[in-house]
């Protein structure tokens, strides 16, 4: 269920093809594209220094393309008119729960990371699987149909879940079907390319919502220990910036899980009475716009809190899992 009718059809211009016609090499454009810099919008933003550390692409090249880019794209200040026509084509997709819809203020919000992350079974990937389904719910009422990508490092996506909580929302089978794009990400190097293949998919479809479900669980097990630790942060964050860059710039909500850890290998608990913390440390936290924290707390029911968000306030609701979905609880 999309919050806001402003989600019509997608306007989305790639736009780096563009630069052919400019003289720049299809070799090039595939660079850029495989280093995250998927749209002529976010190479005008990127800085010199990201540029040049492309292989291949020499400093001369490399400032060639940035001035051409800036020069079809500004960068520089707009009135706030401008700033608030932009926002207001932001959406919310819901969680199929109004209480819970209440606290995020409508749903995952698009142009934004939203992390959901907590111990094993806490419910982050039945959220996705809710979320996934909600983008297609009053999906008819649009111009373009609304997709959704989901990559999944941990092999547990059910498709059999998605029909069971569409089947209250009475979405066709095939309608489902043939909107969510997924993939299964082997390694790290893998999720990376997926996330390329899924920038190309936006190019041409309305997508609304990607999901990595987690977007840490291959880093954490490919690059292991404190002598790895400099890598894989490095990793994630380039990770985590490409795939912001494609929300903002497509206008699109993504929806990351992540794992939690005892240790104190990179720094950052949330509460005293735990040292459970999110993997990721400092790096998710910054690329992160909402975080999203499931506690076990009963037999009966897991807590969900909002720990940080830059317009959420912290609060939390109880909530069980059932077969359409989430349901709040008061004890
Ligand atoms: N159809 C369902 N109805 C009710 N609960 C379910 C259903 N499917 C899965 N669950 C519950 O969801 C929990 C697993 O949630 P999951 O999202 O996979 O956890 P996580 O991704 O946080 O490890 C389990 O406790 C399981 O019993
Ligand atoms: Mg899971």
């Amino acid at each position: 269920m999309i919050n806001n009718s402003c989600h019509k059809a997608s306007k989305r211009n790639i736009g780096l093809m563009e630069l052919q016609k400019l003289g720049i090499s299809d070799l090039d454009i595939q660079k850029l594209i495989d280093n995250g810099i998927f749209t002529i919008n976010s190479l005008a933003k990127a800085s010199k220094k990201e540029l040049y550390s492309i292989k291949g692409l020499n400093d001369r090249k490399a400032e060639k393309i940035l001035s051409l880019a800036k020069k079809r794209v500004p960068v520089g200040f707009s009135t706030l008119k401008n700033y608030l026509k932009t926002k207001k084509q932001q959406f919310h997709i819901s969680t199929l729960n109004k209480t819970i819809d209440n606290l995020l203020e409508g749903g995952i919000e698009s142009s934004s990371v939203t992390e959901i992350f907590g111990e094993s079974k806490t419910g982050k990937t039945q959220f996705c699987h809710i979320l996934c389904v909600s983008a297609m719910v009053d999906n008819y009422s649009f111009v373009q149909t609304k997709k959704v990508i989901y990559i999944d490092t941990e092999g547990n996506f059910r498709p059999e879940r998605l029909i069971e909580i569409s089947e209250k929302f009475k979405i066709n089978f095939d309608f489902l079907i043939n909107n969510v794009f997924y993939a299964r990400a082997f390694n790290t190097e893998h999720q990376f390319q997926l996330l390329v293949a899924a920038a190309s998919i936006t190019a041409f479809s309305n997508v609304a919502l990607i999901i990595v479900d987690s977007c840490t669980a291959l880093l954490r097990t490919e690059y292991v220990g404190r002598g790895e630790l400099f890598l894989r942060q490095t990793l994630l964050g380039k990770f985590l910036r490409n795939i912001q860059r494609l929300g903002e710039e497509c206008n699109i909500a993504i929806l990351l899980t992540n794992q939690v850890v005892t240790s104190n290998l990179d720094g950052m608990t949330f509460s005293a009475a735990s040292n459970l913390k999110p993997i990721g440390g400092h790096i998710m936290a910054h690329y992160t716009n909402t975080r999203i924290w499931l506690k076990k707390r009963t037999s009966q029911y897991n807590v969900m809190k909002v720990i940080s968000s830059s317009k959420l306030s912290e609060k939390e609701v109880k909530f069980i899992i059932q077969n359409t979905g989430l349901r709040v609880v008061s004890e």
